[in-house]
This record gives structure tokens, sequence and C-alpha cells, in this order.
């Protein structure tokens, strides 16, 4: 519901479930995530994260840290100043995008937070969690955010870009358009890095009041065991969330990985991944446009795409049953049991898949 307040009776009206009846996932299910899916033999198509990874460069890098002393976060943070043309102040490393949001629902104080659905769940429970209940604005397909969508009383508002599950990747122009005084711009870029050239990335804009910037070294280098990612934001909003983070939150290796996955030969070497996860989408996307009973969410900019499929049969078991785990889409609010989020990966891969999920849904047509 492009806008419209968050109410469960209407959170799936305009969607393409409509005509199925509403989906609301409970509070527990907003806790799902894609390691979840998988298990022993199953092809990793639910966790989006860049297959091959770490590199071993970046693993010497991070087994040099010295974890006898206490880590000093300086030179990372000074590296990820220098990356996103910021001054130091404006840099706040965390134990993952995932910490930054939890701190911001306990440094910040929002009368009137703001969640863009469908979209990551953490930022709503952190909220939810630290006693600011989220109001949804809830997106129906094909998940393009319109300014007029965010209601004008929001202070805090929290938008994914690239956007996960739905890998629309939305304009620095819509954004900036989002942000006035008095509330606070939260952009989820744990995706940024896989959008070649990092389109639409607000993370150096330092002229957008209120803008906050979450990025993740999680996605791109493999390091979801690590936990490290920063914030980008003015230097007052900085402290604050400083002020509620616990003594040493990024261990050294963590630190270490910051510092490598900065540098210019990191960085060229996340753009060359962006640009082959470009090819390798359009060529999954390519084989399920081809099969009747899927639907792509157009658009797609990420290294994952969300389909809806046409069917009443649980394809995500089907597909277990065949070698292959996805990520299930019921548990983001606003979508339902037909929405599954699949992972770009090779070519051969995507094709097989695509061959796959076609004699589960059409097994007439192969035979
Ligand atoms: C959109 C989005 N933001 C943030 C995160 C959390 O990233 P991190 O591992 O850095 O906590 C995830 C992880 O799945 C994500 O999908």
């Amino acid at each position: 519901v492009n806008g419209a307040a968050y109410d469960p009776a209407v959170a799936v009206a305009g969607s393409a479930d409509r005509a199925r009846g509403p989906f609301v996932p409970s509070h527990s299910d907003l806790g799902w995530h894609g390691d979840r899916e998988l298990d022993e033999g199953l092809v990793d198509l639910a966790v989006n994260v860049r297959a091959g990874t770490p590199p071993q460069w970046l693993h010497d890098r991070i087994r040099a840290a010295d974890v006898a002393a206490y880590p000093d976060a300086a030179a990372a943070v000074a590296a990820v100043a220098a990356r996103h043309g910021r001054p130091v102040e404006e840099v706040l490393l965390t134990a993952g995008a995932a910490e930054a949001f939890v701190l911001m629902a306990r440094a910040l104080r929002p009368t009137h937070p703001v969640v863009v659905h469908p979209q990551f769940t953490e930022p709503e429970l952190a909220l939810n969690t630290a006693g600011h209940p989220v109001h949804r604005v809830v997106l129906a397909p094909p998940f393009v955010l319109q300014a007029g969508d965010v209601p004008d009383a929001a202070d805090l508002v929290v938008v994914g870009n690239p956007t996960n599950p739905t890998s629309v990747l939305h304009s620095p122009e819509l954004l900036r358009s989002l942000a006035r005084p008095g509330r606070v711009l939260v952009i989820d870029e744990a995706f940024a890095d896989c959008v070649p050239g990092e389109a639409s990335s607000l993370a150096g804009a330092r002229d957008v009041p209120g803008l906050v910037v979450v990025r993740s070294l999680t996605k791109t280098w493999g390091l979801a065991g690590l936990r490290v990612g920063y914030v980008l934001a003015d230097a007052a909003t900085v402290l604050a969330l400083r002020a509620a983070q616990p003594r040493w939150p990024v261990s050294a290796p963590a630190l270490a990985a910051c510092v490598a996955c900065t540098g210019a030969s990191a960085l060229a070497e996340a753009q060359a991944w962006a640009v082959h996860v470009a090819a390798d989408r359009a060529v999954l996307i390519g084989a399920l446009d081809a099969i009747p009973a899927v639907r792509v969410v157009p658009q797609a900019m990420a290294s994952f795409i969300l389909i809806e499929v046409d069917t009443d049969r649980d394809v995500r078991a089907a597909l277990r049953d065949s070698g292959y785990a996805v990520r299930r889409g019921d548990t983001f609010p606003g979508l339902g049991p037909h929405w599954l989020r699949v992972a770009v990966r090779d070519q051969a891969t995507s094709i097989r898949f695509a061959t796959a999920l076609k004699e589960i849904l059409c097994p007439t047509s192969t035979t």
C-alpha cells in the first residue's frame, strides 16, 4: 500500500497477493534470515554473500591482526573516511550493519519512525525492541518508492538501497527529497557495492540534513562471521550513536578487514565483481522470464532478484527436493508465500536452477 499507514488488515492490499488474502508475518518471523534455508548438499541461492569469499588476500590480512592488544580503530576510521570523502568525525565503525540499527534505536528518540517495506527486517525489530513502535509503509509491486509515500510526520525513515529483497535501486534524487529538518533519514546501503559505480549511493553526501548511511562489509567480502560495517552521518549523530556503543565494539581482525576492503585494489575488485553480477543477473532473469508462471520484479540492481510464482504449490519445498535453497519471501512485510528471493550465481548455476524451477511449475512442458 504505497504511502498508507500500516494496518495488518490492509498490509498486502494492492500487492499481487490481494486475491489470495492478506498474509501478515508474525513478529518472530521478522527474525528469519537466509542462512536458515541452508542445508548440506543444497545449492545456496538463499544467502546474498558473494560466492568464493573472503578472498585469500583478505584472509591473510585478517589473520595478521594483533589480537593481544585492545583494538585501535583509528586507521580503519581514517580509511573509511578517506574512501567516502568525509571527515573522521562522520564515521562510526560497528559490529556489522546490524549493530548500527540497534544503536540508532537506542540512541535516537523517534516519535514516528517509518520503515519502508518490503525490506530487511532488523531495523524494524531494533526499533520495536527499543520501544519505538514502527509505522510501516508497504510498497506494492514493482516496489518503487515515491516521495509522497512517506508520511510528513515521520521523524525517522529507513529505506534500503538497493533494497533487500526486491533488488530495487531508488534514485538519489528521490532519497534526497525525503530529507527534511527534524527527520533522520537512514539509508541501508549494505548492498551498494554490488551496483557498478555504486550508482545511487549517498555515502559521500554531506549536504543532506539528517542523513545516516549504513554500510556493511558482509556481502561483497564474505565476512558475515567477522561482524564489521559502519555508519556515515553528521558528527553529532555519530557522537550520539557512539555513546550507545560498548567499548571496543569492533575487533582487531574486523578493523584489519575494514582497512583492507577500503583500499584501492579492493575497491577495484568490488567494482569488477559488480559488473560481473550485472551480466550474471541478466542471464538468470532471462531464464526465469521464459517460465510463464514466474514474474521477476523488474529493474533488479543487486546480487539477488525477487520472483513471484503463480502456483499454490510449495515451490520452496519442491526446490529443496531438487537441490536448491532459496530465501522465502513470506517473512518480509508486504510479501506472501508466493514470493522467493534468489541469489545471482554463475550463469551455469542459474540455468540449471531455472530448469529445475520450470520442471516444478510446468511439468508437462518438459516431458
Ligand atoms: C539489507 C541488509 N542490511 C544489513 C544487513 C546486515 O548486515 P551485517 O552483516 O553487516 O550486519 C543485511 C544482512 O542480511 C541486509 O540484508
